[in-house]
């Protein structure tokens, strides 16, 4: 359970913490937002988080709330607060509070920051990571600038929606090429027949995963072959190992692709390592 929430300056009782009606994340989704593993009550690669929440601000023009100090101690308090070992931080900054309207608002409005912290079962992961998880494709209808990490998240929902009505866990967004994006919430992986690790390259189709950035770290000190490419539907559907990456689910197996087994039909060999061994790279907080 999440027990106490951090907005705007305040540590409040989860039922009693909100923002204003006329908050600019709630009306435009002008708002960007991180999540981060929690693991031993520590906060997972805060590092590489807090860069890639600066440079969202900086694109969208959004003041920062706070030093990055302060918002270390914001984040550290809020996983103490809630008693949290293993588990994730969420953490949201919009523009702020102003009369509807579509341009920035004039003069000092502060941003609204909002931190929670929330505990995942361990167990259930580790047997959803043994189980592997089902993958549905869906058409990527998402902006231009996906390298945004904005709480504008619709597309996401809706893709995701449709891959659990088709008895999946997570959406593979195709664009228009029939090139496979991202995860509707993760980064997307294959491995090759010669034993390659194939992702899409960063840019502005893909949010630059943390989880993505420290696998490359944990495949150079590996040596694991890497080929940075966009990868088809089709490509995919014949590999011999898939997986997702994301702060949620470090590593997760991707076993079946709109119902089509990938490889064995079981999680690969070399995805399982990957997800033993990820830890040994990602920084962990103090
Ligand atoms: N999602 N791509 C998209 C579209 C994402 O939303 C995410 C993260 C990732 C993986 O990024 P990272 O490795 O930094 O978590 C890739 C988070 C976990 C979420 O929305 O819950």
């Amino acid at each position: 359970m999440t027990r106490v929430v951090y907005v705007n300056g305040r540590y409040l009782p989860y039922a009693e913490a909100g923002v204003h009606v006329e908050d600019r994340g709630f009306q435009f989704a002008d708002a960007i937002y991180e999540v981060c593993e929690i693991r031993d009550g520590r906060l997972v690669d805060e590092t590489r988080h807090m860069d890639r929440l600066e440079r969202s601000l900086g694109e969208l023009a959004i003041a920062k709330p706070m030093s990055r100090r302060a918002l270390g101690l914001v984040m550290r308090e809020v996983v103490r607060r809630n008693r949290i070992r293993t588990g994730l931080l969420y953490l949201q900054v919009t523009r702020g509070a102003a009369p509807r309207d579509f341009p920035f608002p004039q003069g000092d409005v502060t941003p609204t920051l909002v931190c929670l912290a929330r505990r995942v079962d361990d167990a259930k992961r580790e047997a959803r990571a043994a189980a592997g998880i089902a993958v549905a494709t869906q058409p990527d209808i998402r902006w231009a600038r996906c390298d945004i990490k904005t709480v504008m998240l619709l597309p996401a929902v809706l893709a995701k929606e449709a891959a659990a009505g088709a008895g999946a866990q997570e959406a593979w967004l195709v664009d228009s090429a029939g090139f496979v994006t991202e995860g509707a919430s993760s980064n997307a992986w294959i491995v090759d027949g010669a034993g390659t690790l194939i992702t899409r390259p960063t840019g502005n189709a893909i949010l630059p995963g943390v989880t993505r950035r420290t696998l490359l770290d944990l495949l150079s000190r590996e040596k694991i072959p890497l080929t940075e490419r966009a990868f088809t539907v089709e490509e995919a559907l014949a590999a011999r190992e898939a997986f997702i990456t994301s702060a949620s689910g470090t590593v997760m197996p991707v076993v079946s692709i709109n119902k089509v087994p990938i490889g064995s039909g079981h999680p690969g060999t070399l995805t399982l390592r990957l997800r033993s061994i990820f830890h040994q790279v990602a920084e962990l907080s103090h």
